[in-house]
C-alpha cells in the first residue's frame, strides 16, 4: 500500500521547550492508526504540526505525495487532511446543520462523486445528528457534539482523518458506538488516526500503534502483534 502520510525526523518546540524529537510516523492508505501514550508525550503536539498548526523545528512531513511541512493548515484541509480537534470545538449559538456546513466550502475540490460525503449521507452514518439538526448545538449531549465535530470533519471530504482523544469525557456505551463508526469511515476511502487514552480500545480498533513518551516515538508495529509488556514499556518507559 502506499503512503498517505509519511513524517520523518521530525522535531517541534514551544519556545524553548522542545516536544518532538526525531519522531517517524507513517499512514498507509486505508489504514487506521492508534496513537497512544501518557499525559504530555506529544500526541497532540504530532497531530498539530502534521495538520499544518505547528511549525516543526527539523524533519519533514510528506502528504498525499507532496512536502507539506509548511503548508498552511487551511491549505491541507483542502488537500483531505482533516482533524477532529481536542475538545470539538464546535460554534455555539449555532444548530447542528450550521455546524456541519461550516466545512463545506473549504473542502477537498477533486473527490469523486461515490466517495464523496454529503448531509445525506452522513446522516445515514450517524441518525441522532439528523434528527437534532435543528437544534443549537450546545444542547446536545457531549457524545452527540462529538459526533458533529466527526461529521464536520467528514464533510470536508478528507483522505486522512485525525481523532485526538474523542472518547474523552464520554460515556462507555457512547464511545462504543463512535468507535463502531470508523470501519464505515475506512470504507469510504479516508485513513484515519486515533489518539487514544485508552490502550486496549486503541489495540483493538487500529490496524497500527504507535506510541510516544516524552516526545519520541518509543514503540510501533502491528496492533494485533505487539505484547502487552512492550505497550507498558513504552508508554511508562524503561523504569516501570
Ligand atoms: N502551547 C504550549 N506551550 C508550551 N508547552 C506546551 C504547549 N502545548 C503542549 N506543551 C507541552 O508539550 C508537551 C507535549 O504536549 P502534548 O499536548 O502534545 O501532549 P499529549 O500527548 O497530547 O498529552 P495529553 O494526553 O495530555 O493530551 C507537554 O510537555 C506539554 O506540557
Ligand atoms: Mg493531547
Amino acid at each position: 500500500m502506499t503512503a498517505i502520510l509519511e513524517v520523518r525526523r521530525l522535531c517541534a518546540a514551544y519556545g524553548d521547550f522542545q516536544a518532538l524529537f526525531n519522531v517517524d510516523f507513517e499512514i498507509a492508505a486505508g489504514e487506521i492508526v492508534a496513537l497512544i501514550g501518557s499525559n504530555g508525550a506529544g500526541k497532540s503536539t504530532l497531530l498539530k504540526a502534521i495538520t499544518g498548526l505547528m511549525s516543526p523545528t527539523a524533519g519533514t512531513i510528506s502528504f498525499a505525495g507532496e512536502a507539506t511541512s509548511r503548508t498552511p493548515a487551511h491549505a491541507l484541509v483542502r488537500k483531505g487532511l482533516a482533524m477532529v480537534p481536542e475538545g470539538r470545538r464546535l460554534f455555539k449559538g449555532m444548530t447542528v446543520e450550521d455546524n456541519l456546513r461550516v466545512c463545506l466550502d473549504r473542502a477537498r475540490a477533486d473527490v469523486e462523486p461515490a466517495s464523496r460525503w454529503t448531509l445525506s449521507r452522513l446522516y445515514d452514518l450517524l441518525p441522532v445528528l439528523k434528527e437534532r439538526r435543528r437544534e443549537l448545538v450546545e444542547r446536545l449531549s457531549g457524545g452527540q457534539q462529538q459526533m458533529v465535530a466527526i461529521g464536520r470533519a467528514l464533510l470536508a471530504q478528507p483522505r486522512l482523518l485525525l481523532c485526538d482523544e474523542i472518547s474523552l469525557g464520554l460515556a462507555p456505551k457512547v464511545v462504543k458506538e463512535i468507535y463502531q463508526k470508523l470501519p464505515e469511515i475506512r470504507a469510504s476511502g479516508t485513513s484515519i488516526v486515533i489518539v487514544e487514552q485508552d490502550v486496549s480500545r486503541a489495540r483493538s480498533s487500529s490496524d497500527r500503534l504507535y506510541c510516544m513518551l516524552e516526545g519520541r516515538v518509543t514503540l510501533s508495529g502491528p496492533s494485533g502483534e505487539i505484547a502487552q509488556e512492550d505497550i507498558s514499556r513504552a508508554y511508562f518507559g524503561a523504569h516501570s
